[in-house]
């Protein structure tokens, strides 16, 4: 089980707060963040790289979770952030995050986001495909100015999860293909023009992978490239920047390795091919989303019916679901989730933890043990901090939950609650 802690009252406890107080004073469905969990992670990362003594950037991509306060508190550890769109840059404009410590990723930049992303002076851009060298050319020659870039490219790795959130394979929508020859291609077009500052490559080979296994191929594979690229061209790459994708423990069936024990294996394997090539040793960079706010994450919810049939599992049902969580949904992804009035209360049922949109797959927990529960109990399904709220939709106009960081004891709503104004507020009357 992804872990949790119990206070002395015996309930829940998220950051110092009690969850029955949570819910009682924030209302449900509620997101809570133990803040020093997302810390303690940056804070891992950062030792292990340290300890490897090399140049590297932690940078925390951000569509996992993207908030003003998130971004601040990316910003007091030290990392650097991603982001995909021009929404995401706005709010860490809102944040006042340095602009400086930003990497601009996307399949598909539109002309706005690009001019965007230059006029703000985003200290990154991951450039994806041959259109954007375009837009991007123009852009920068009419404003007179430079950009650092990556070439993010496709090694043809396929890291073993979800097929929909694996993203290194050759035949992927993002990137240059490598084994074509399309990213030499494009890496002899961005050096052939003085407004690019090519200062490496990216690649990222998926997300909730386990096994280091993958990473220690992906980076015999950009070395190899650098390498090659060195003799060919005469590119010195300045940054290897090796995506995200560190897996998390949703159950108790999961068992990754720690994110800074893949980080190990991961250094350890450039450091090696970066020897056996001969090449300088380019700054690491990494870019962890789930693994960073993940386990941090709780969702509160108030149970609310209940259905029994004879022979078929019960259904428990709760006042959020596919709207606050379309993970289970879209991935069939599996959470568990406690009772916060007493997480270690002996079982006596297995049921559907139903949630309250009008479909059938709406279901964010098969097969839950709990105990016996009661209408308005606190349930709290663990490590819901990754593309939860960041994926939430208004579906059946139901309000997206108040998001609220807790720590060392104190509560603050970092994202209030979307009220009826709120859901009509775009809303243009036809009569
Ligand atoms: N870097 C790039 C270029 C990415 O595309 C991603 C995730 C990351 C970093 C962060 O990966 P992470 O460390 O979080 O695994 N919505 C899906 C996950 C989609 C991931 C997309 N890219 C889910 O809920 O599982």
């Amino acid at each position: 089980q992804a872990d949790y802690t119990i206070n002395t009252a015996g309930h829940l406890s998220i950051g110092g707060c009690d969850a029955l107080a949570l819910a009682q004073e924030f209302k449900t469905p509620l997101v809570v963040y133990d803040v020093s969990k997302i810390r303690q992670t940056f804070q891992d990362l950062h030792a292990t790289f340290e300890a490897a003594q090399i140049d590297y950037v932690i940078s925390y991509a951000s569509k996992a979770f993207a908030t003003i306060a998130m971004y601040q508190v990316a910003k007091q550890e030290h990392a650097h952030i991603d982001v995909v769109s021009g929404g995401e840059l706005f709010t860490a404009m809102q944040a006042n995050f340095p602009m400086a410590n930003i990497s601009f990723h996307g399949n598909n930049k539109s002309y706005e986001e690009l001019t965007m992303a230059v006029d703000q002076e985003v200290g990154m851009i991951v450039v994806d495909n041959f259109t954007e060298i375009k837009m991007l050319q123009e852009i920068l020659r009419n404003h007179a100015t430079t950009a650092n870039i990556l070439l993010r490219i496709t090694p043809g790795i396929s890291a073993h999860t979800h097929e929909y959130i694996q993203t290194g394979q050759a035949d992927s929508k993002f990137g240059f293909d490598l084994a074509s020859g399309q990213a030499a291609e494009a890496l002899q077009i961005v050096l052939a023009d003085e407004h690019f500052k090519v200062c490496g490559i990216h690649a990222h080979i998926g997300s909730q992978i386990f096994e280091s296994t993958g990473f220690v191929e992906e980076a015999k594979i950009l070395v190899a490239t650098l390498a090659n690229w060195q003799a060919e061209y005469g590119f010195n790459a300045q940054v290897l920047n090796l995506g995200g994708g560190f897996g998390i423990r949703y159950t108790q069936d999961d068992e990754p390795k720690a994110p800074q024990d893949m980080l190990i294996t991961v250094i350890n394997a450039v450091k090696a091919a970066v020897a056996s090539a001969q090449i300088k040793m380019p700054a690491i960079w990494i870019e962890p989303g789930r693994a960073v706010v993940g386990p941090a994450g709780y969702s509160l919810y108030r149970v609310g019916t209940r259905k029994d049939v004879p022979g078929i599992e019960a259904y428990i049902t709760v006042d959020g679901g596919m709207g606050d969580n379309i993970r289970p949904a879209l991935y069939q992804a599996e959470y568990e989730a406690v009772l916060a009035k007493n997480p270690q209360a002996p079982t006596t049922q297995t049921a559907r933890l139903a949630g309250k949109y009008c479909e059938s797959g709406d279901i964010l927990i098969e097969h839950q043990a709990l105990p016996d529960v009661e209408q308005g109990d606190v349930i709290a399904m663990l490590a819901t901090g990754a593309y939860g709220y960041s994926m939430a939709s208004n579906y059946n106009r139901n309000g997206r939950p108040a998001v609220v960081f807790a720590e060392n004891g104190i509560a603050k709503v970092v994202v209030r609650r979307e009220t009826y104004q709120d859901l009509v507020a775009l809303d243009v009357s036809y009569e």
